[in-house]
């Protein structure tokens, strides 16, 4: 049975990992999908998020990640995927994500999965990786370091 890891992924982080980790040993392929999030900016490209995603589920045989447009639930009818699986942090999350799952079912009977974040990530996000980069704190011990490297040299870039 296929699986979807939906996300902004902007960028990957161990939580995320962990999440995609855990979900890969449940079942037989997993795909992680880069999805536009209307209410976020982002700071790296979905092509870049997904090589990110690519490079750090090397070693996931069944895990392949890719981008989709449009509504999660089309790309998953079109892709024969039947469960949504996401990662809960803390009751902020359950909020958010329950609305969402509940959408996601009404209007194509897809399921939602929700596994606890691992403890040690609880406090990790893409957005506060990128506000500590920017502000040249140490995000080494939240993101893979390859994905590290890239902040700085994005940061750098868009700094000029
Ligand atoms: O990591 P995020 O930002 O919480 O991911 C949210 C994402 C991209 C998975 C969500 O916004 C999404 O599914 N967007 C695709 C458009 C869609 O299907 N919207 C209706 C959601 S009920």
């Amino acid at each position: 049975m296929k699986a979807i890891c939906p996300g902004s992924f902007d960028p990957v982080t161990f939580g995320h990992l962990d999440i995609v980790t855990r979900v890969a040993s449940m079942f037989d392929e997993v795909i992680v999908a880069v999805g536009h999030n209307m209410s976020k900016n982002g700071l790296f490209l979905p092509a870049e998020r997904v090589e990110m995603i690519t490079e750090c589920t090397a070693d996931l045989p069944n895990v392949t990640a890719t981008t989709f447009s449009g509504l999660l639930v089309d790309f998953c009818r079109d892709q024969g995927i039947g469960v949504i699986a996401k990662g809960l942090r803390f009751g902020a999350d359950f909020d958010y994500e329950l609305q969402m799952a509940q959408m996601n079912g009404h209007l194509t009977g897809v399921e939602t999965i929700f596994l606890p974040t691992s403890p040690q990530w609880s406090f990790v996000s893409s957005s506060l990786v990128r506000e500590v980069a920017t502000l040249s704190g140490d995000v080494s011990a939240l993101v893979p370091d390859t994905v590290a490297a890239r902040v700085r040299a994005k940061l750098a870039e868009r700094a000029g």
